[in-house]
């Protein structure tokens, strides 16, 4: 079983003007996928903060994957994506070229997500966009593959010639 944890940014609900709804709803989702979720943490729009949550969770080493949820628009004080970049070694693109081009089925609004995912030592951190619908839509993008990916980021055999099984 993979170890979880979600970092939600906002501004609003680190200051308690309003309840974090989509970092529980994304733990929720992950666990019901088979995950344990570990940790969770709610930070200001402050890069400085991102960066230092992002680290201290990935560096503690014991979760595989980390997902944030908001600040991945175009506000001003978005930076949610430029604090991901900052810290990881190396990059996923391919996880948010898919979310994106699932989630444009659903709106044209699904280009205005920067998110970002990258690799910090054995973490593979996700961006996911800040409203809890459409959390879900770009996690439910991803999540099938996922688990594959965290295979090999944490050196277990994977064979990717095994085919995919979608779910129903
Ligand atoms: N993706 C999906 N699947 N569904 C959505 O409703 N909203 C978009 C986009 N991605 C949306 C989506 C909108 S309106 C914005 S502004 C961006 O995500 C960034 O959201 P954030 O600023 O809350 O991170």
């Amino acid at each position: 079983m993979f170890h979880a944890a979600v970092v939600t940014v906002s501004d609003r609900s680190f200051s308690g003007q309003r309840p974090d709804s989509a970092g529980p709803l994304v733990a929720e989702l992950l666990q019901e996928a088979g995950y344990q979720v570990v940790k969770t943490a709610v930070v200001p729009d402050e890069r400085p903060q991102i960066e230092q949550i992002l680290r201290e969770i990935a560096d503690a080493g014991s979760v595989q994957l980390l997902l944030t949820t908001g600040g991945t628009g175009f506000a001003p004080r978005d930076v949610t994506p430029e604090a991901t970049l900052s810290v990881c070694d190396r990059l996923t693109p391919g996880i948010p070229e898919a979310m994106r081009y699932a989630s444009m089925a659903i709106t044209p609004r699904a280009m205005l997500s920067r998110a970002q995912a990258g690799i910090r030592g054995g973490t593979l951190i996700v961006n996911l966009p800040g409203s809890p619908r459409a959390a879900r839509e770009n996690l439910e993008a991803v999540l099938p593959a996922l688990a594959h990916g965290l295979e090999m980021l944490s050196g277990r055999p994977a064979d990717c010639a095994a085919e995919f099984q979608a779910q129903p």
